[in-house]
């Protein structure tokens, strides 16, 4: 069933162009017009709707970080994003004008069921981001969005990631034209880029070798640092689960701007840090933030859009994405940072596709 690959997680990235497409091409019809079988939300009960809460879990719940980002910008909701197993204790503001998304890959998440529960209870209406069918969370809510990304064996998610983003960016964009927040030549540009991301996932797919050859010198570290800046932050926490899942290295995430409030203190002579750099809006900002780490004698692995070399001065390394708007680059950034935890596991040894401690499908609390 890898069809030739070595693992399922290696196969299951390299699908993700067919996902993403798939998740995208099904819900236009001719005129590129967004059709949301599975979402009754009109007008009307958009209008209504003054907050929305984003639940879910890992993963899932970092696709749900850049669903908030996608949907107060097009859609202007204000939106809060919460782990599954913190919003039902919390006691969230939850009443009839909320609206409740989960996201999850098998629907089947303890945590996120229950998250779910406690907002209906509470009045919310519920929709849901899934890529089983007639699983337990599509089942229980009023409206639904597949994902297409097929199944997912590999313990460490990939394909149901880039798709669930897919899936945000066209909730965001249908919420922005039901609600008139976006005018029609906006949308035809963002509509015309995310058509292009099959492709544009696939170059960077081609490009595995060099981060092949990365990872076989990079293996060794005990601990690894992800930053960004804006949506490229919310990328480096996925980037930095994916590793420590399957590669057993201790690594965390933070916003850049932060570096100095704290964790600057970690830095060492040839302590690893991944720096995304991928919004034009804050490139000088994180190539500041790249000198002040390699000043401690960091060695810098940079994500960059195609044509954005000045990077290249200050880290050692860069992972080059195609160009495209800043708000949809987490589909090609995160590609880089999933192939490198990739490889370094492998170089390590690791039993990539069932990691030690951890289930495909959590349903305990
Ligand atoms: O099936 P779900 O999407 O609800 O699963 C959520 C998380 O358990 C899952 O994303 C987990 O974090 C993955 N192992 C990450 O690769």
């Amino acid at each position: 069933e890898k069809e030739g690959y070595e693992h399922f997680m290696i196969k299951e990235i390299h699908e993700q162009p067919k996902g993403v497409s798939e998740t995208l091409l099904r819900r236009l019809d001719k005129e590129d017009h967004i059709v949301l079988d599975g979402i009754k939300l009109t007008k009307e009960d958009l209008d209504k709707i003054n907050k929305i809460y984003i639940v879910a879990c890992g993963t899932a719940y970092h696709a749900g970080l850049v669903g908030r980002y996608a949907i107060e910008k097009f859609a202007k909701i204000p939106v809060e994003v919460d782990v599954a197993s913190e919003f039902r204790y919390r006691d969230p503001f939850v009443d009839e004008n909320t609206l409740f998304i989960a996201i999850s890959q098998s629907g089947e998440t303890l945590d996120t069921l229950a998250a779910l529960r406690e907002a209906k209870r509470k009045g919310a209406r519920i929709l849901s981001i899934v890529n089983v069918v007639g699983s337990s969370v599509a089942r229980e809510s009023d409206d639904v969005f597949y994902t297409w990304a097929g199944p997912e064996i590999a313990v460490a998610s990939t394909k149901a990631y880039t798709t669930q983003l897919v899936a945000m960016y066209l909730v965001a964009l249908h919420m922005a034209m039901t609600k008139g927040t976006l005018s029609q030549e906006e949308y035809k540009k963002i509509m015309a880029e995310l058509k292009s991301m099959p492709e544009k996932v696939q170059r960077v797919l081609n490009n595995c070798d060099t981060i092949q050859h990365l990872a076989d010198h990079q293996f060794n570290n005990e601990s690894v640092f992800y930053m960004g800046r804006g949506v490229d932050v919310n990328v480096a926490h996925e980037g930095s689960l994916k590793l420590k899942e399957i590669s057993y290295i201790n690594s965390f995430a933070i916003a850049a701007g932060e570096l100095k409030h704290g964790t600057i203190a970690l830095i060492e002579d040839g302590t690893l840090v991944v720096a995304l750099a991928t919004q034009d809006k804050l490139y000088d900002k994180m190539l500041s933030n790249i000198q002040e780490v390699r000043a401690r004698g960091a060695y810098v692995v940079g994500v960059a859009k195609e044509g954005n070399k000045e990077i290249e001065k200050t880290a050692d390394v860069v992972l080059y994405i195609p160009d495209t708007m800043d708000e949809l680059t987490p589909i090609l950034s995160v590609i880089p940072l999933q192939l490198l935890a990739y490889y370094i596991a492998v170089a390590r040894g690791c039993d990539v596709d069932k990691p030690k401690n951890l289930a495909k499908s959590v349903t305990v609390e």
